[in-house]
């Protein structure tokens, strides 16, 4: 498909004809995919075998120096590797292109590296973010971290991961936009569109790359690389949208999965890349395997040997291998015994010369070191990180306006691990972030409250928290002061790759030690620091105020303390459910209905006999200093046809006396279609901001073709009949009044 494609581009170009491009969206014009096209053609065209088996091969540098590793250099100097991950920075950048530039086509080396939530300045992690609801703030800091990595040498980021995560037990789920498919898909695009930007061989734009295809977030049982299994109608319904999302932003790669889905490792699906991406998306992206991805299909017991891997990869439709070299040292065999063709190769090729012409590769210039110093770091982004961070933070719980803490205070007990140290701010995936680069909240306070208020800090324990020999100095810190700040969470490898939980509760000692706090009858918040949903009961019953701040980024101890202490007023509202027990997961706010829907006093409904069927913190959910009310709903229209737009209007009034930011929420349900649909689905939000006492007409479209669904027959299809419209400040809390119906007609 993808050499059609190429041929009919390359005709397009000769007859100088200015047309759709093959790819949607990507590039500015569809003349310059054309020319890229013809270039890449006619490179092609000069390559000798073992050159392009070198195009599909990519090597890990030296993480450490971001250096290529000798023998590498070597490779490139021969024009036989194709792209590294991890090489970086002046030195490292710039030797290994200079080794390209000596080959006999002077390729230049694709560099692609982790940039996830930051490259040296690091934003708080993607599900933290995400917390913001704040698409514009998201763009902005894929942005700058596309920036920073580009001023390295860097061209590429294997970001963003779009995997929708129901499961909180999965560690990435820390690495995502949390549970819902509507806003997960915004931020999606909203972080291709930062990274890229309209044009990705720009000095401050890096090709993104939308991770990982697909599935990854429904591992079974919660536990990292596991099996997934679904029907294709949720696989489209819920987990490719975001994808698609990517797709439409203009997306410049993909990425592999390390699950099977229904069976068929990612790596070498078919299905998914040649049906979906290549098929029905239309999409010419670059496709890399995730780390040694090939190679592990033979664990997969789907591949004898890693010739046989090499095959299913290539004919899966996938282009370029990471780190394994089944592709490369059995490219010719396969080739020789009919297993593959050189048309596949081909194709592959075309794919990984396409990204370099795209991220400009070919025009490489040598990093110069100072301007790289100069670029990173800068007072600009450690202001735009401290502001997002700020506008992240979900205040979960509030009793009696605990906080904000009033700056007369005379003395502030600092507690626990986390606030007192570096490392953990940055969460995980840090790229070139650096622990000393981070403001712990210690160090915040201090620089918003100088001198003026003591601060009596006492760890109280480690994280695990496994004896209490700390305890008595913390009480101590606490009855000494007016007001204490706890910190408690995770460990940012905890939610990371590799990091599921069993259990997703805090170690038992830290809740101890809250415990300890609570008792001395000090007015205290405790600070949350964590990278997934957790199982906070006893806190959530009996603190009297929590702040979820994740793991927060460079700038983490400085925004806490704005909004410690009011100076920012919160505004984050939770992507992703928290629910009471493990034994609850998947809880997420967007199930289907059942026949026995829950009723407290008959046995035979879908219950627990234990706890509650509702989460602890819904989806949506996250309070402010001020307090929002919703009145006056309103629907432009009671009937509609397919192809309409209604729109959804309500008055929003900052009932309170500080200004601050809330989320409208608008859910819909389809009542009666082929297929039982959701109880409410997020279909549209506004992050609206408000004057203390301000009220305002909030108007928020909603497309009628964004509320269909894959049928029995995977068809997209919008049923005409009754919908339901719920408009809330979280998922959960819809007031009667602020619930209506409407039809749609044909
Ligand atoms: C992860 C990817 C990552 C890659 C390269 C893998 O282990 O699954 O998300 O991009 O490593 O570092």
């Amino acid at each position: 498909m993808k050499k059609v494609y190429s041929i009919l581009l390359l005709l397009v170009f000769w007859v100088g004809i200015i047309s759709v491009p093959a790819q949607k969206n990507v590039g500015k014009t569809s003349t310059k995919d054309a020319q890229i096209e013809a270039k890449v053609n006619a490179l092609l065209a000069k390559m000798t075998l073992a050159e392009k088996l070198g195009q599909l091969q990519q090597l890990d540098g030296d993480w450490g120096t971001g250096e290529a590793r000798p023998e590498q250099l070597e490779l490139a100097r021969k024009g036989l590797l194709g792209s590294t991950l991890n090489v970086r920075g002046f030195k490292g950048a710039n030797d290994l292109q200079k080794a390209a530039m000596e080959s006999r086509l002077k390729i230049p080396v694709l560099l692609g590296f982790d940039v996830i939530h930051g490259y040296r300045t690091q934003f708080p992690v993607p599900l933290g973010e995400s917390a913001s609801w704040d698409l514009e703030a998201i763009e902005r800091a894929a942005h700058i971290a596309a920036k920073e990595a580009k001023s390295t040498g860097l061209h590429w980021t294997f970001a963003p991961m779009v995997d929708i995560a129901r499961d909180p037990r999965w560690g990435r789920v820390v690495e995502g936009a949390g549970e819902d498919t509507f806003l997960g898909s915004k931020i999606a695009f909203a972080r291709v569109r930062g990274f890229q930007g309209d044009d990705m061989s720009a000095d401050d734009r890096v090709m993104a790359c939308a991770k990982h295809f697909v599935g990854y977030g429904a591992a079974e049982g919660g536990r990292d690389y596991n099996t997934t299994d679904m029907s294709e109608q949720r696989l489209r319904d819920i987990y490719l949208p975001p994808f698609k999302a990517a797709v439409d932003a203009g997306v410049g790669s993909f990425m592999t999965s390390f699950n099977s889905l229904n069976g068929v490792p990612s790596t070498a699906n078919p299905f998914l890349w040649k049906t979906l991406v290549e098929k029905e998306w239309k999409s010419n992206a670059l496709v890399v395997t995730d780390y040694n991805a090939t190679k592990e299909l033979v664990n997969h017991a789907i591949a004898a040997d890693e010739a046989e891997a090499a095959m299913k990869t290539l004919n899966a439709g996938v282009d370029l291998e990471m780190v394994s070299k089944a592709i490369n040292q059995n490219g010719e065999k396969l080739l020789k015994e009919g297993k593959i063709t050189m048309a596949t190769i081909d194709d592959a090729v075309r794919s990984v010369l396409r990204a370099k012409f795209r991220v400009g590769a070919f025009d490489f210039k040598p990093i110069d070191e100072a301007k790289q110093k100069a670029s990173i770091l800068t007072d600009e982004n450690r202001k735009a990180a401290r502001e997002i961070a700020g506008k992240s933070m979900v205040l979960l719980k509030n009793d009696n306006n605990t906080l904000p803490i009033s700056k007369s205070v005379k003395s502030l007990a600092v507690i626990g691990f986390l606030a007192n140290d570096k490392r953990n701010m940055l969460g995980n995936w840090t790229a070139d972030a650096k622990p000393e680069d981070a403001v712990t909240l210690m160090e915040g306070l201090k620089n918003k409250l100088g001198s003026s208020v003591k601060l009596n800090y006492a760890m109280g324990c480690e994280l695990k928290c496994t004896d209490t020999k700390g305890f008595d100095e913390a009480v101590k810190a606490a009855k000494n002061s007016d007001f204490v700040i706890i910190t408690a969470g995770e460990d940012a490898d905890w939610s990371a790759e590799a990091a599921s939980r069993s259990d997703i509760s805090l170690p038992a000692g830290q809740t101890e030690l809250i415990k300890a706090i609570h008792s001395t009858g000090k007015p205290y918040a405790v600070v949350l620091m964590n990278g997934r949903p957790l199982t906070i009961n006893w806190e959530a019953e009996n603190s009297p105020a929590i702040l979820e701040t994740w793991f927060s980024g460079t700038e983490a101890g400085n925004a806490i303390a704005d909004v410690l202490f009011g100076d920012v007023n919160p505004s984050g509202k939770l992507p992703i459910t928290f629910p009471r027990s493990g034994g609850q997961i998947p809880l997420y706010y967007n199930a289907l209905p059942t026949g026995r829907p829950f009723a407290e006093k008959d046995k035979y409904t879908s219950k627990y006999l234990d706890i509650p069927n509702t989460p602890l913190f819904p989806f949506g959910y996250g309070l402010s200093y001020t307090t929002f009310k919703l009145s006056n709903m309103q629907l432009s229209q009671t009937r509609i046809g397919k192809n309409g737009t209604i729109t959804v209007s309500v008055d929003l009034e900052n009932t309170g006396k500080r200004d601050g930011a809330e989320v409208v929420q608008v859910y819909i349900r389809d009542m009666d279609a082929s297929m039982s649909r959701p109880v409410k689905e997020l279909k549209g939000f506004q992050k609206v901001f408000l004057k203390a006492g301000e009220k305002r007409k909030i108007e928020i479209p909603i497309k009628v073709s964004d509320l269909g669904f894959y049928n029995a027959q995977m068809q997209y299809v919008v049923e005409e009949g009754q919908f339901r419209v719920m408009v809330g400040t979280d998922s959960q809390n819809i007031k009667d009044e602020m619930s209506e119906f409407f039809t749609v007609v044909k």
